[in-house]
């Protein structure tokens, strides 16, 4: 894992940024980059300081109005378990019948990895940028943190899972009413090993308007 966090400094307001800048080193990382299962990331996750600039990072995303329409909430450490208390107690709630096995499997859900992070769409209701668009900005938040996860050297996963919908889960984890989980972001070390998976046929999804 490089530590960046030295030489990775965020702009000022009005200080010259960057419209343009070559880069064959990123071009191959988002042409090569995989997310790792959950299950599969290894201990190690990114520092305090490092994750205050992953989330720097991520908070950078085009976004309409600059009405920065989206939160973090992050599991470590203890947390992760508390949350998983909450996810067990969810769990039992819908499905009485669950057995042990189970029940340890969702309690331990956060475990998975030594930092997650809910990415929360809070869009601002009733305002003239569409939700739709502000929605779209919480998805961006989400891909940009794992691209710079993944430059940063840990390996991740954007999940949702049926926690992410479950409204008195999000309520118990301090969600408001109008919120909604983009992605729970698992961060951690790579696995030895990733392989491609099938991609879309460039084919079927591309067309040229005004060409047969
Ligand atoms: C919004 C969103 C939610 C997702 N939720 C799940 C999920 O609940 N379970 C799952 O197995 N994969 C889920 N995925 C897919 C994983 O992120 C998967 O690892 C990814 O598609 C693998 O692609 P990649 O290696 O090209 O990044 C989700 C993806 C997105 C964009």
């Amino acid at each position: 894992v490089v530590s960046p966090v030295p030489t990775v400094k965020p702009l000022q307001f009005g200080e010259p940024a960057s419209a343009a800048s070559p880069s064959i080193e990123t071009l191959n990382l988002l042409m090569h980059r995989r997310s790792t299962p959950a299950g599969q990331l290894g201990p190690d996750g990114p520092s305090e300081a490092e994750l205050s600039i992953l989330l720097q990072i991520a908070s950078r995303v085009p976004d309409h109005g600059k009405l920065a329409p989206w939160r973090f909430l992050i599991f470590s450490g203890e947390s992760r378990s508390q949350a998983g208390a909450l996810l067990k107690s969810a769990l039992l709630r819908i499905e009485p019948e669950a057995d042990d096995e189970r029940a340890a499997f969702e309690a331990g859900r956060f475990e998975r990895a030594p930092v997650v992070i809910a990415v929360i769409s809070s869009p601002v209701l009733e305002h003239k940028i569409p939700e739709w668009e502000q929605v779209l900005s919480a998805g961006a938040v989400c891909q940009s943190l794992l691209i710079a996860a993944h430059a940063m050297g840990f390996a991740g996963q954007w999940l949702t899972e049926w926690y992410a919908y479950d409204r008195a889960l999000l309520d118990a984890l301090g969600l408001d009413a109008h919120e909604k989980v983009a992605g729970f972001i698992y961060l951690g070390s790579a696995p030895e090993e990733s392989f491609e998976r099938a991609r879309p046929d460039m084919g079927r999804i591309i067309s040229w308007y005004g060409k047969n």
